[in-house]
């Protein structure tokens, strides 16, 4: 039971659920049109459902933790139930693994690479050049990352993989791996590629920012080898944007060493000589941590297992069908990563450029004249996208000399539309449609760049923010 509203716990009734699904935004010609929101792969909205049952936490909310009061036992018990529903929904053992909260996916990534410690000599991350810099700079930052290449479609290229894994074995402490692409959506076989870095002697991360809000995942396998060792992602790619970042970690890495961050609720005992330092997770989130927005994702959590996540991938893949055959009916649009299914599982996030239009421009012409949120550049992922444009290195550093200079007209990138569980076919066709009339010239708007900032935005146009949120 998750003690939700039944009109919440159909994935049909998600759409209406939306907080915000309304709103009206303004459009180029004055009229206000309904915001399509295709830019779930950055961040997702949340739920009525959710907010009501936040809202009654609300009315118990205290601080966690050696509170006597009623209200801080309940809180405790709540903030630590938490925990579990993590646990059941990325199918990992409470004996095993340890839960961390932290504020988002780039902090939990960067706590591990600080705290995950060399062992037996090993020194070295395999990274790929798939990767969110999220989870390619920490292990750049301390210690030696070596990235894997990618191939022609975007796809990670396993004879490169296991040449590296060969090559740096016994100096192999950790795969570091995204679970989905945030730029191409391609789904990687993450347990295949436990295996391999196992089989070798290390351990594998999985980037889970993209992947859990869109495919059932199974930390623990029947195979022990296939199993992943941490998992980080994000509630807010999760319909909680409240603050929360998750690193799902065996439990043993932790128990040694000291925390990264020190201080309140990291301890059992401290004298002016000796610090003892508490169990993980408490020992990894010093401070009071941000309980309502741990409860808010523990919320989704039961809302996401009760609808089931696989019925969210199979409508997803519904939606991201029609996008894809609507788009490959254009001859000038370059679709990045793979255009349909057939060799690697895809989420709903779809990279495209239109030729002759460039990325900034289109995003902001299905902004200005269709109310559809996307959004374009190089989406945290620069190695990635360079490869996926065929970016050459003249190109590369003419860009880099540009924003040396403050000039950042030459970023070279892409448009990307991304969808949630709740977005909707009709919703798709709408898109499609407002694509096709920009293609044809349709559109009711001057554009102009700003050099400054590289984005595009239409000339005499202005909107006052303060008319839809007064500040
Ligand atoms: C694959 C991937 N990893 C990591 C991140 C970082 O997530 P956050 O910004 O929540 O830290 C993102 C965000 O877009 C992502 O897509």
């Amino acid at each position: 039971m998750t003690g939700l509203e039944s009109g919440c716990i159909r994935l049909e009734d998600l759409a209406k659920q939306v907080i915000g699904a309304d709103e009206r935004v303004p459009v180029i010609g004055g009229e206000k049109r309904r915001y399509v929101n295709f830019d779930n792969a950055a961040s997702t909205p949340t739920f009525q459902c959710v907010w009501d049952k936040l809202h009654e936490f609300m009315r118990w909310y205290s601080n966690v933790h050696r509170g006597t009061g009623f209200k801080s036992q309940l809180a405790t018990w709540a903030f630590d139930k938490v925990r579990e529903k993590v646990l059941k929904f990325v199918g990992a053992t409470p004996d095993e693994y340890v839960v961390i909260f932290g504020k988002n996916a780039s902090e939990m990534i960067n706590r591990l690479a600080s705290r995950l410690a060399p062992r037996d000599g090993r020194d070295v991350v395999l990274t790929s050049v798939m990767e969110h810099h999220s989870n390619d700079l920490p292990w750049r930052r301390r210690w030696k990352a070596v990235h894997v290449e990618v191939d022609e479609w975007g796809a990670i290229d396993e004879e490169d993989l296991k040449r590296k894994l060969d090559e740096y074995g016994p100096r192999l402490r950790l795969l570091a791996i995204s679970g989905a692409s945030n730029v191409s959506g391609i789904v990687n076989p993450v347990h295949k590629y436990a295996r391999w870095a196992h089989e070798v002697g290390a351990e594998i991360l999985v980037d889970g920012a993209q992947l859990i809000p869109h495919r059932k995942v199974e930390m623990v396998r029947d195979i022990p080898a296939e199993t992943i060792d941490y998992l980080a992602f994000s509630a807010h790619k999760v319909y909680a944007p409240f603050g929360i970042g998750v690193l799902v970690g065996r439990k043993e890495n932790f128990l040694a060493g000291a925390p990264e961050h020190v201080g309140g609720g990291t301890i059992d005992i401290v004298t002016l000589d000796e610090v003892e330092w508490t169990d993980p997770p408490e020992k990894e989130e010093a401070g009071t941590p941000n309980i309502p927005g741990a409860v808010a994702l523990g919320i989704v959590i039961d809302l996401l297992m009760e609808i089931g996540m696989d019925r969210v991938a199979e409508h997803e893949r519904e939606l991201t069908d029609r996008a894809v055959q609507g788009l490959k009916r254009y001859p000038d649009v370059i679709i990045y990563g793979p255009e349909n299914g057939d060799r690697w599982d895809r989420l709903g996030v779809i990279t495209f450029n239109v030729k002759g239009i460039p990325h900034g421009k289109l995003a902001a012409m299905l902004s200005w004249e269709a109310a559809i949120g996307v959004r374009n550049g190089c989406f945290c992922a620069h190695p990635y996208v360079t490869r996926l444009l065929k970016v050459s290195r003249e190109q590369m550093r003419e860009a880099i000399a540009g924003i040396r200079s403050g000039d950042r007209s030459m970023l070279p990138g892409a448009v990307r539309i991304s969808f949630g569980c709740y977005n909707t076919v009709e919703e798709v066709d709408y898109f499609l449609e407002s694509l096709d009339k920009i293609l044809k010239g349709e559109i009711r708007g001057e554009y102009e760049q700003i050099r400054q900032t590289g984005e595009y935005r239409p000339k005499n146009f202005a909107v006052n923010f303060e008319e839809y949120f007064p500040w």
